[in-house]
């Protein structure tokens, strides 16, 4: 018999959660303005609202804070960390940062400029946001294939290199910030990019004279997806996987809360020093000196080691095989998930899922209101809501995808929670079709409207 995947790891500290009545949940949401980030932690049982940030450390990590080093400048936690990036990315040079965003905030202050245009695949919300803060555009040149939800593809977060081409054949070079491709592609449904995709980037990119940067949020997930699913890296070590993926860029942007397994930390990777040191002002200046941005010494050990943990196989198997064994509960059921299953998270179709319920009521936020007041469980919506404003029209954007994302954090969880949400999501879809109206809003901020969002019940 072939063994079957488990936990590379035994838990050796737990925090307990409580269940909560229907009753509590219906007035804690309204209390909320049924926007989920308003609740209380303590008011959610199962909180898969995001796998950023929200990991268990291991105990080497822990036992690595203790030694931390909190010199202002040149502290050996900045040097253990600038080894451990240089040996899992082969990056030269890096600066720290308190989290993706903010490496994102000093990265585009040197590269992004009023007009211009930042072509990738499915841009996260925070690169859009910072793309469209300095007035300059994200274009999306995903597969066509990636908004057909159940189409099976390996790697439907690649990017349409035709598309990609056209936007820099037809606009100067200097016109373009730089390339982004985000692995795995969070906002297509946490799907990975092939390695073939990665290198035909590259190519483009030296020939047109545009940097190409990594969103490398969960690259380790995606390396994974690599291993088992593209011809030639079955037996290459993920490590090897990761290091050739990076081989191809210029640079990286990192949020270590996802798949470096810290709660707190970010950095951007260079390869060229001349960018490097014109990022280190900005570091400066947002983040703290070059040797710390944003980042305790005990924070940057814990982080160096959890990027060589983040990329060991067997971890990595157990990972992306509980979220698929959400993700096959949740289809037994018959409920509309995108496939193939992403790799931190499953991703439900608000619109199959609600379908009475019509775009300007906001299906996939109505959704994840309803799965809350279930079971506690909390969920994030990534359609309109999300997708926000036109920043010239001011008219609201409504993507192809309505989705309520369950994305799993890192170590947390057992099986066993995730028998309980798949059976909260049942009992939904048995009552879908007394779930008529959706939400409207009442207030809403000018940028990232999600976050902070008050809706009422329509
Ligand atoms: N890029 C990607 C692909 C992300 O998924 C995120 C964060 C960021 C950048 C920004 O990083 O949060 O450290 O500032 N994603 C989280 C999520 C918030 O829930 O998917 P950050």
């Amino acid at each position: 018999m072939i063994l079957p995947f488990t936990e590379p790891f035994k838990i050796k500290m737990v925090e307990n959660i409580y269940k909560s009545t229907r009753e509590q949940r219906e007035s804690w949401i309204k209390e909320a303005s049924y926007n989920l980030f308003n609740l209380k932690s303590e008011q959610v049982f199962i909180d898969l609202l995001t796998d950023s940030g929200t990991g268990a450390m291991s105990d080497k990590q822990w036992s690595s804070m203790m030694v931390g080093d909190e010199s202002y400048a040149g502290a050996s936690s900045y040097y253990k960390l600038k080894d451990a990036i240089n040996d899992i990315t082969g990056f030269n040079y890096y600066l720290p940062t308190h989290q993706g965003r903010a490496a994102e905030n000093v990265l585009f202050s040197v590269l992004v400029k009023e007009g211009d245009l930042v072509p990738g695949n499915s841009h996260f919300d925070t690169t859009k946001g910072h793309i469209e803060f300095r007035k300059a555009q994200a274009v999306d040149c995903t597969i066509d294939i990636a908004y057909d939800i159940t189409a099976w593809h390996p790697f439907k977060g690649n990017v349409d290199i035709t598309k990609l081409e056209n936007v820099l054949k037809n606009n100067p070079a200097d016109k373009i910030s730089c390339i982004i491709v985000t692995i795995t592609n969070n906002t297509g449904g946490g799907q990975p990019v092939s390695m073939e995709n990665l290198r035909e980037v590259g190519k483009l990119s030296k020939r047109y004279g545009v940097k190409f940067i990594i969103d490398s949020a969960r690259f380790a997930e995606n390396a994974y997806f690599i291993k088992t699913r593209e011809e030639g890296y079955a037996e290459k070590d993920i490590r090897e996987i990761v290091r050739e993926m990076f081989s191809y860029a210029d640079g990286m942007t990192m949020s270590s809360k996802k798949d470096a397994i810290v709660n707190m930390g970010g950095f951007i990777g260079f390869r060229d020093e001349e960018l490097f040191r014109q990022a280190s002002t900005f570091n400066i200046i947002y983040e703290g000196f070059i040797t710390y941005g944003g980042m305790s010494g005990r924070d940057m050990n814990a982080l160096a080691q959890g990027l060589y943990e983040g990329t060991e196989f067997d971890y990595l198997e157990s990972r992306i095989n509980q979220v698929a064994c959400l993700g096959k509960k949740l289809k037994d059921y018959g409920i509309p998930i995108l496939e193939p299953f992403g790799g931190h998270a499953i991703f439900i179709d608000a619109k199959k899922f609600l379908q009475e319920i019509p775009k300007e009521e906001f299906p996939a936020q109505t959704l994840a209101i309803e799965l809350y007041i279930e079971g506690g469980l909390r969920g994030v919506e990534i359609g309109a809501l999300m997708a926000d404003r036109d920043p010239e029209t001011r008219e609201n954007r409504y993507p192809e995808l309505e989705m309520v994302r369950l994305a799993i954090p890192r170590r947390v969880y057992t099986n066993n929670h995730m028998d309980y949400v798949a059976a909260v999501a049942g009992n939904v879809f048995e009552r879908r079709n007394n779930i008529k109206r959706g939400v409207s809003i009442k207030w809403e901020a000018p940028l990232m409207r999600h976050f902070t969002v008050k809706l009422e019940r329509k």
